[in-house]
């Protein structure tokens, strides 16, 4: 299934966002103030994806990503790198099964090919599980870079379509890691730092940004609700002026 470019089609901003994208950041420095070890702030990050999760199905988000993993994380110690791992592999064998009971669809993106084999079967039996589920789309980007994404669809794009020399958005687009997803109404970045941090780079390009310094561990349904909050009060005009909307509106 692919999506209108949100540039185009201007969804109404007084309902919750359809598509809400995380950056689940300060899981570390959580950990630090409390005198624990960084990876006692993963292990609780984990169990703030769950709570968030049951949030989003509660107030009808019908896509949530969360950036778990990017590809320059692996320039962490080796030591925190496993537990991360070992976190991700627990986490699906422990929960697939209450995710499939919820109806949430699990997908996993990102170069998968650093993984190891059992990590990569867990994924694809979450996959295949939840493949008909359609309350909420859970997307984990694990391993994943928003320049990979870029280019491991511009290659595949470029190689099945031999000859051709010009390309559009729209032939790039179904490419994408994520093109079975509209793009994030609104992103949301925990723990304090403004930036993207090669996440979804293609599909942020109109998306509405919200920073806290809550850190991830912190994040609750108060804190979702404020940020919901917050992207209810935004006016997207995609390029247009203010006057323009209410026409556009009409039309639509
Ligand atoms: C986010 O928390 C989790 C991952 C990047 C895996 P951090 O581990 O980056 O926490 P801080 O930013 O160091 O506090
Ligand atoms: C971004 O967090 C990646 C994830 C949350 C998975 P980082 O903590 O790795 O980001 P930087 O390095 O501070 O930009
Ligand atoms: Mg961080």
């Amino acid at each position: 299934m692919s999506h209108l470019s949100s540039t185009l089609h201007i969804p109404d901003t007084a309902l919750v966002p359809k598509h809400v994208a995380i950056i689940m950041d300060g899981n570390g420095r959580w950990a630090t103030s409390r005198y624990l070890p960084r990876v006692a702030g993963h292990a609780k990050g984990v169990e703030t994806v769950r709570k968030v999760v049951k949030e989003c199905i509660s107030r009808g988000v019908g896509y949530l990503t969360l950036f778990a993993f990017s590809s320059e994380n692996w320039r962490r110690p080796a030591d925190e790198v496993s537990v991360l791992m070992r976190l991700f592999a627990t986490a699906l064998e422990r929960e697939v099964d209450k995710m499939h009971a919820n109806g949430i669809r699990l997908r996993v993106v990102g170069d998968l090919s650093r993984f190891d084999a059992r990590l990569l079967e867990l994924i694809a039996h979450a996959e295949k599980k939840t493949e008909s589920n359609s309350r909420l789309t859970l997307t984990i980007c694990a391993n994943y870079g928003g320049r990979w994404d870029l280019m491991q669809a511009t290659n595949r794009m470029v190689s099945e379509h031999p000859g051709q020399e010009n390309y559009a958005e729209s032939d790039l687009a179904p490419y994408l890691a994520m093109a079975y997803a509209p793009e994030p109404d609104l992103f949301i970045r925990t723990g304090g730092e403004q930036r993207i941090s090669n996440f979804l780079l293609w599909q942020l390009a109109y998306t509405e940004l919200y920073f806290t310094d809550i850190f991830w561990p912190d994040f609750d349904a108060a804190a979702l609700d404020e940020a919901i909050a917050s992207y209810q009060q935004r006016e997207r005009r995609f390029g247009r002026t203010s006057a323009q909307l209410v026409e556009v509106r009409k039309a639509s």
